[in-house]
């Protein structure tokens, strides 16, 4: 790996060895989940094969908010899929290495799942048409808990206050069409917290709906983040949602990354041509979802 997340980890484990513990300096973050050497390859429409993801290597470190940004088709969403195991059909993921919290999980893939959940980019696609969102929620609660049904629904009916719904108790009883996108939105995101990850994947998760809704629900990713002790990975194409909320970003390009590393260091000292571009292509004016948004009140949308 050649980005200063990697650096990162090899400190950390340097630090660990060194009995002086003198080194506190390199020890300044937990990796929660480090890839070296992902691989996506896809059946071609026109046969053969086409590799998606090609030698793919990051680390998240653990409580961060990491964002990804890139072009259109550069491979964004295969990443988060290959992390969640939800890849399309005839999809081959390969790995040289992966750990999780400093664990080597390698032989275990794909098998094995990370204690991830996922945001989707279109939040209608991702809900039942047909289904209330209560019973989305209490859905997902059974999967991951042992609970009865009652215990179920306070707990669906909490995941919607943590998300600042201001009427639970009528949202419950709603089918999805009937709430607003950013009222979808967070009951998307409410959905994804009953899993009790640690790693929260959430994919354009703001493309989709209006310029004050997004910088409210990007606020709300926030403060889910330090509230929670969630480690948080954002995709977008937008890189005033990654100046807004991301601690790290890695840039993606034809299916690979070709930069990484902390947001400042990278906003002020791009390294590589493509984030060069990128930056110099960007408005002026980056989104700001601090001021006039209010992270503990509901949100303001008329409707829901
Ligand atoms: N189901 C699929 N089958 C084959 N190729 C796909 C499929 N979905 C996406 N791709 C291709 O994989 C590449 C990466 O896509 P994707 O991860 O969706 O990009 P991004 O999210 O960055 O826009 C693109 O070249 C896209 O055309
Ligand atoms: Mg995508």
């Amino acid at each position: 790996m050649t980005d200063e997340f990697a650096t990162d980890a090899a400190g950390t484990d340097a630090a660990t060895r060194a009995s002086s513990g003198a080194r506190s300096d390199l020890v300044h973050r937990e990796v929660l989940l480090s890839v070296t050497g992902l691989d996506v390859e896809l059946p071609a429409r026109t046969g053969g094969r086409v590799r998606v993801l090609d030698d793919v290597s990051f680390d998240v470190p653990r409580g961060r908010v990491v964002g990804i940004v890139g072009e259109s088709g550069s491979g964004k969403t295969m990443l988060l899929r290959a992390l969640l195991g939800i890849l399309p059909d005839g999809a081959t993921p390969t790995w040289r290495r992966v750990l999780l919290d400093g664990h080597d999980i390698t032989a275990e893939l794909p098998r094995r799942r990370l204690p991830a959940a996922m945001v989707f980019q279109d939040p209608m696609t991702s809900f039942d048409p047909l289904v209330r969102i209560g019973a989305h929620l209490t859905e997902v609660v059974q999967r991951f808990q042992r609970v009865g049904r009652r215990r179920a629904a306070e707990l669906a009916r909490e995941a919607l206050v943590a998300v600042r719904i201001p009427d639970p108790d009528r949202v419950l009883t709603r089918y999805p069409h009937e709430l607003s996108g950013g009222m979808r939105q967070r009951a998307m995101i409410a959905m994804a917290l009953l899993a009790n990850p640690e790693l929260l994947l959430a994919d354009e998760p703001t493309t989709a709906l209006d310029a004050t809704i997004q910088a409210q629900i990007l606020a709300l990713l926030r403060s889910l983040q330090s509230e929670r002790a969630l480690t948080v990975v954002i995709v977008t194409h937008d890189l005033a949602v990654v100046a807004a909320v991301c601690d790290d970003v890695l840039v993606m390009k034809d299916g690979r990354i070709v930069e990484s590393g902390e947001v400042d260091r990278v906003f002020r000292e791009p390294r590589h041509p493509y984030t060069r571009e990128l930056l110099a292509a960007a408005p002026a004016e980056p989104a700001e979802p601090e001021g006039p948004v209010d992270h503990a009140a509901g949100p303001k949308e008329a409707d829901a």
